[in-house]
Protein backbone atom coordinates (compact mmCIF):
# COMPACT_ATOMS: atom_id res chain seq x y z
CA UNK A 1 0.00 0.00 0.00
CA UNK A 2 2.89 2.34 0.31
CA UNK A 3 5.27 1.20 -2.45
CA UNK A 4 7.44 4.84 -2.31
CA UNK A 5 6.27 5.80 0.90
CA UNK A 6 7.94 2.80 2.70
CA UNK A 7 11.77 4.29 2.17
CA UNK A 8 10.71 7.44 3.53
CA UNK A 9 10.56 8.96 7.09
CA UNK A 10 7.68 10.57 7.85
CA UNK A 11 8.52 14.53 7.96
CA UNK A 12 9.92 14.01 4.58
CA UNK A 13 7.21 15.33 1.68
CA UNK A 14 6.30 12.24 -0.10
CA UNK A 15 5.50 15.37 -3.10
CA UNK A 16 6.56 19.09 -3.51
CA UNK A 17 4.48 21.01 -5.97
CA UNK A 18 7.09 23.33 -7.12
CA UNK A 19 4.60 25.61 -8.52
CA UNK A 20 2.52 26.48 -5.68
CA UNK A 21 5.37 25.62 -2.81
CA UNK A 22 2.75 22.87 -1.35
CA UNK A 23 4.22 19.92 0.37
CA UNK A 24 2.70 16.99 1.11
CA UNK A 25 3.15 14.37 3.62
CA UNK A 26 1.69 11.07 4.55
CA UNK A 27 0.95 9.00 7.70
CA UNK A 28 0.18 5.86 8.51
CA UNK A 29 -2.85 5.69 11.47
CA UNK A 30 -2.55 2.26 11.97
CA UNK A 31 0.13 1.52 13.37
CA UNK A 32 2.95 3.23 15.75
CA UNK A 33 5.28 3.56 12.48
CA UNK A 34 5.45 7.17 11.65
CA UNK A 35 4.25 8.38 15.21
CA UNK A 36 3.04 6.54 18.18
CA UNK A 37 -0.47 7.01 20.14
CA UNK A 38 2.06 7.88 23.27
CA UNK A 39 3.97 10.58 21.19
CA UNK A 40 0.89 11.89 19.67
CA UNK A 41 -1.15 12.33 22.92
CA UNK A 42 2.05 13.83 24.53
CA UNK A 43 1.20 16.82 22.21
CA UNK A 44 -3.03 17.14 21.97
CA UNK A 45 -4.21 20.04 23.89
CA UNK A 46 -6.95 19.35 26.34
CA UNK A 47 -10.05 19.75 23.66
CA UNK A 48 -8.13 17.19 21.21
CA UNK A 49 -7.63 15.22 24.01
CA UNK A 50 -11.34 15.15 24.97
CA UNK A 51 -12.68 14.32 21.57
CA UNK A 52 -9.98 11.27 21.33
CA UNK A 53 -12.20 9.85 24.73
CA UNK A 54 -15.40 10.51 22.50
CA UNK A 55 -14.75 7.91 19.84
CA UNK A 56 -16.70 4.61 20.39
CA UNK A 57 -13.85 2.37 18.55
CA UNK A 58 -10.31 2.23 20.34
CA UNK A 59 -8.96 2.35 16.31
CA UNK A 60 -11.24 5.38 15.65
CA UNK A 61 -9.81 7.54 18.46
CA UNK A 62 -5.98 6.11 17.67
CA UNK A 63 -6.34 7.21 14.22
CA UNK A 64 -7.28 10.55 15.56
CA UNK A 65 -4.68 11.15 18.05
CA UNK A 66 -2.01 9.78 15.52
CA UNK A 67 -2.93 12.24 12.60
CA UNK A 68 -3.55 15.14 14.58
CA UNK A 69 -0.12 14.94 16.50
CA UNK A 70 1.34 14.30 13.34
CA UNK A 71 -0.33 17.51 11.89
CA UNK A 72 1.26 19.04 15.18
CA UNK A 73 4.73 17.56 14.96
CA UNK A 74 5.12 18.76 10.55
CA UNK A 75 3.66 22.28 12.19
CA UNK A 76 5.99 22.40 14.19
CA UNK A 77 8.85 21.50 12.21
CA UNK A 78 7.39 24.57 9.89
CA UNK A 79 7.45 26.92 12.66
CA UNK A 80 10.25 25.92 15.02
CA UNK A 81 7.92 25.46 17.92
CA UNK A 82 7.33 22.66 20.08
CA UNK A 83 4.07 20.81 18.75
CA UNK A 84 2.69 20.52 22.12
CA UNK A 85 2.97 24.78 21.50
CA UNK A 86 0.49 25.05 18.52
CA UNK A 87 -3.17 26.59 18.82
CA UNK A 88 -5.46 25.30 16.61
CA UNK A 89 -8.30 28.19 15.13
CA UNK A 90 -11.25 26.67 13.51
CA UNK A 91 -13.61 28.61 10.58
CA UNK A 92 -16.68 28.65 10.35
CA UNK A 93 -17.70 25.32 9.11
CA UNK A 94 -14.99 23.60 11.11
CA UNK A 95 -11.47 24.14 8.80
CA UNK A 96 -8.62 24.05 11.08
CA UNK A 97 -5.74 26.85 10.83
CA UNK A 98 -3.29 28.87 12.57
CA UNK A 99 -4.55 32.75 13.38
CA UNK A 100 -2.39 34.97 12.21
CA UNK A 101 0.69 32.66 11.06
CA UNK A 102 2.15 32.41 7.54
CA UNK A 103 1.12 28.90 6.57
CA UNK A 104 -1.99 27.10 5.41
CA UNK A 105 -2.24 23.25 5.81
CA UNK A 106 -4.72 21.06 5.18
CA UNK A 107 -5.36 17.22 5.76
CA UNK A 108 -7.26 13.91 4.75
CA UNK A 109 -7.51 10.82 6.20
CA UNK A 110 -8.54 7.72 4.59
CA UNK A 111 -8.69 3.90 5.83
CA UNK A 112 -5.83 3.99 8.04
CA UNK A 113 -3.67 6.46 6.33
CA UNK A 114 -3.21 10.72 6.46
CA UNK A 115 -2.12 13.30 4.33
CA UNK A 116 -1.24 16.49 4.85
CA UNK A 117 -0.50 19.43 2.50
CA UNK A 118 1.27 22.81 4.02
CA UNK A 119 2.26 25.88 2.33
CA UNK A 120 3.51 29.40 2.92
CA UNK A 121 2.34 30.69 -0.63
CA UNK A 122 -0.99 28.70 -1.43
CA UNK A 123 -4.17 27.75 0.12
CA UNK A 124 -4.52 24.44 0.35
CA UNK A 125 -7.71 22.33 0.40
CA UNK A 126 -6.73 17.88 0.11
CA UNK A 127 -8.58 14.61 0.09
CA UNK A 128 -7.82 10.85 -0.16
CA UNK A 129 -10.51 8.08 -0.06
CA UNK A 130 -10.14 4.96 -0.41
CA UNK A 131 -11.98 3.86 -3.60
CA UNK A 132 -14.01 1.15 -2.08
CA UNK A 133 -16.65 -0.12 -5.09
CA UNK A 134 -19.52 -0.46 -2.54
CA UNK A 135 -19.62 3.25 -2.04
CA UNK A 136 -20.16 4.08 -6.11
CA UNK A 137 -23.91 3.34 -6.50
CA UNK A 138 -26.51 5.21 -8.96
CA UNK A 139 -27.75 7.15 -6.31
CA UNK A 140 -24.33 8.75 -4.63
CA UNK A 141 -23.80 9.45 -8.41
CA UNK A 142 -27.10 11.34 -8.90
CA UNK A 143 -26.76 13.41 -5.93
CA UNK A 144 -22.74 14.36 -6.39
CA UNK A 145 -22.35 14.52 -10.06
CA UNK A 146 -23.35 16.33 -12.32
CA UNK A 147 -24.61 15.44 -15.86
CA UNK A 148 -21.00 16.09 -17.34
CA UNK A 149 -19.41 14.14 -15.07
CA UNK A 150 -22.42 11.04 -15.12
CA UNK A 151 -21.62 10.99 -18.55
CA UNK A 152 -17.76 10.64 -18.52
CA UNK A 153 -18.38 7.59 -15.71
CA UNK A 154 -20.93 5.89 -18.12
CA UNK A 155 -17.83 5.77 -20.30
CA UNK A 156 -15.67 3.37 -17.93
CA UNK A 157 -16.38 0.02 -16.49
CA UNK A 158 -15.10 -2.00 -13.64
CA UNK A 159 -11.80 -1.06 -11.50
CA UNK A 160 -11.63 2.21 -13.88
CA UNK A 161 -15.31 3.32 -13.10
CA UNK A 162 -14.48 2.96 -9.41
CA UNK A 163 -11.07 4.78 -9.48
CA UNK A 164 -12.94 7.72 -11.86
CA UNK A 165 -15.58 7.79 -9.08
CA UNK A 166 -13.10 9.15 -6.31
CA UNK A 167 -11.35 11.24 -9.11
CA UNK A 168 -14.06 12.87 -8.95
CA UNK A 169 -15.11 12.71 -5.57
CA UNK A 170 -11.55 13.77 -4.22
CA UNK A 171 -12.01 16.61 -6.49
CA UNK A 172 -14.45 18.02 -5.31
CA UNK A 173 -14.06 17.66 -2.00
CA UNK A 174 -10.67 18.76 -2.25
CA UNK A 175 -12.22 22.00 -2.83
CA UNK A 176 -14.95 22.33 -0.71
CA UNK A 177 -12.02 22.11 1.77
CA UNK A 178 -9.93 24.34 0.60
CA UNK A 179 -12.81 27.18 0.49
CA UNK A 180 -13.58 25.67 4.22
CA UNK A 181 -17.16 25.63 3.29
CA UNK A 182 -17.37 21.69 3.48
CA UNK A 183 -20.46 20.25 2.75
CA UNK A 184 -22.60 23.81 2.84
CA UNK A 185 -21.21 23.90 -1.04
CA UNK A 186 -23.28 21.05 -2.51
CA UNK A 187 -21.06 18.87 -5.00
CA UNK A 188 -23.10 19.54 -8.35
CA UNK A 189 -21.69 23.49 -7.40
CA UNK A 190 -18.97 21.73 -8.30
CA UNK A 191 -18.04 21.32 -11.77
CA UNK A 192 -15.07 19.12 -13.20
CA UNK A 193 -13.82 19.66 -16.11
CA UNK A 194 -11.81 16.59 -18.37
CA UNK A 195 -9.29 16.25 -20.36
CA UNK A 196 -8.47 12.83 -22.07
CA UNK A 197 -11.02 11.46 -19.82
CA UNK A 198 -9.06 12.35 -16.42
CA UNK A 199 -10.31 15.62 -13.91
CA UNK A 200 -8.22 17.95 -15.17
CA UNK A 201 -9.41 21.73 -13.62
CA UNK A 202 -12.67 23.34 -11.57
CA UNK A 203 -14.98 24.79 -14.48
CA UNK A 204 -17.19 26.21 -11.98
CA UNK A 205 -17.44 27.92 -9.13
CA UNK A 206 -14.17 29.71 -10.89
CA UNK A 207 -12.41 32.48 -11.79
CA UNK A 208 -9.71 30.34 -12.56
CA UNK A 209 -7.52 31.07 -9.21
CA UNK A 210 -8.47 27.19 -8.53
CA UNK A 211 -5.63 25.08 -9.72
CA UNK A 212 -6.25 21.20 -9.33
CA UNK A 213 -3.74 18.64 -8.81
CA UNK A 214 -4.02 14.81 -8.96
CA UNK A 215 -2.11 13.29 -6.63
CA UNK A 216 -0.64 9.57 -7.03
CA UNK A 217 0.30 8.79 -3.66
CA UNK A 218 -0.58 5.43 -2.51
CA UNK A 219 -1.23 2.74 -5.71
CA UNK A 220 -4.23 2.35 -7.67
CA UNK A 221 -6.28 1.75 -4.30
CA UNK A 222 -6.48 5.62 -3.53
CA UNK A 223 -7.41 8.73 -4.78
CA UNK A 224 -6.25 12.12 -4.16
CA UNK A 225 -6.31 15.64 -5.02
CA UNK A 226 -5.05 19.17 -4.12
CA UNK A 227 -7.08 22.11 -4.98
CA UNK A 228 -5.05 25.26 -4.26
CA UNK A 229 -5.33 29.15 -5.10
CA UNK A 230 -2.95 31.88 -3.74
CA UNK A 231 -2.88 32.84 -0.13
CA UNK A 232 -5.64 34.95 1.20
CA UNK A 233 -8.16 34.04 -1.94
CA UNK A 234 -9.91 32.06 0.70
CA UNK A 235 -8.58 32.89 4.37
CA UNK A 236 -10.66 32.04 7.32
CA UNK A 237 -11.79 35.43 8.08
CA UNK A 238 -14.28 34.08 11.08
CA UNK A 239 -13.01 31.49 13.95
CA UNK A 240 -14.92 30.73 15.90
CA UNK A 241 -13.40 28.69 18.71
CA UNK A 242 -9.85 28.48 18.93
CA UNK A 243 -8.14 25.22 21.25
CA UNK A 244 -7.53 25.78 24.74
CA UNK A 245 -4.11 25.23 25.70
CA UNK A 246 -2.79 21.83 26.36
C1 LIG B 1 -14.55 18.39 6.06
C2 LIG B 1 -15.42 17.59 5.11
C3 LIG B 1 -15.63 18.38 3.83
C4 LIG B 1 -14.62 16.37 4.74
O1 LIG B 1 -14.69 15.37 5.66
P1 LIG B 1 -14.19 13.90 5.42
O2 LIG B 1 -14.13 13.53 4.00
O3 LIG B 1 -14.98 13.07 6.31
O4 LIG B 1 -12.75 13.94 6.02
P2 LIG B 1 -11.27 14.20 5.53
O5 LIG B 1 -10.51 13.10 6.11
O6 LIG B 1 -11.08 14.47 4.10
O7 LIG B 1 -10.92 15.59 6.27
C5 LIG B 1 -11.08 15.73 7.64
C6 LIG B 1 -10.14 16.82 8.11
O8 LIG B 1 -10.38 18.01 7.38
C7 LIG B 1 -10.26 19.14 8.25
N1 LIG B 1 -11.52 19.86 8.18
C8 LIG B 1 -12.61 19.82 9.00
N2 LIG B 1 -13.57 20.67 8.53
C9 LIG B 1 -13.06 21.25 7.43
C10 LIG B 1 -13.56 22.21 6.51
N3 LIG B 1 -14.77 22.78 6.62
N4 LIG B 1 -12.77 22.59 5.47
C11 LIG B 1 -11.55 22.07 5.34
N5 LIG B 1 -11.02 21.15 6.16
C12 LIG B 1 -11.76 20.74 7.19
C13 LIG B 1 -9.91 18.61 9.63
O9 LIG B 1 -8.52 18.67 9.79
C14 LIG B 1 -10.37 17.17 9.55
O10 LIG B 1 -9.56 16.35 10.33
P3 LIG B 1 -10.06 15.85 11.78
O11 LIG B 1 -11.36 15.15 11.53
O12 LIG B 1 -8.97 14.92 12.20
O13 LIG B 1 -10.19 17.07 12.59
C15 LIG B 1 -16.74 17.34 5.82
O14 LIG B 1 -17.33 18.60 5.96
C16 LIG B 1 -17.82 16.53 5.14
O15 LIG B 1 -18.92 16.76 5.43
N6 LIG B 1 -17.63 15.60 4.28
C17 LIG B 1 -18.69 14.88 3.58
C18 LIG B 1 -18.11 14.43 2.33
C19 LIG B 1 -19.09 14.17 1.24
O16 LIG B 1 -20.17 13.67 1.42
N7 LIG B 1 -18.67 14.52 0.01
C20 LIG B 1 -19.47 14.35 -1.16
C21 LIG B 1 -18.64 14.12 -2.37
S1 LIG B 1 -17.80 15.53 -2.89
Amino acid sequence: MFPRYSQRAAETPLIHLADTDIDVFGCRLDSDQDISVDEALDYLSRDERHRARRYHFISDSEHYVRCRGYLRKLLGAFQAKHPGAIRFSYGENGKPFLRGENISFNVSHSNGVAVCAISRRAEVGIDVEFNDPRRCVEEVMQLVFTPAERHQLQLCQGSAATALFFQLWTAKEAFMKLTGEGMSLHPRQIEIGFDRGRPQRYIRPGDGRVRLDHLSLFGSSFSCHIASAPRGAFSQAHSLQTDKAT
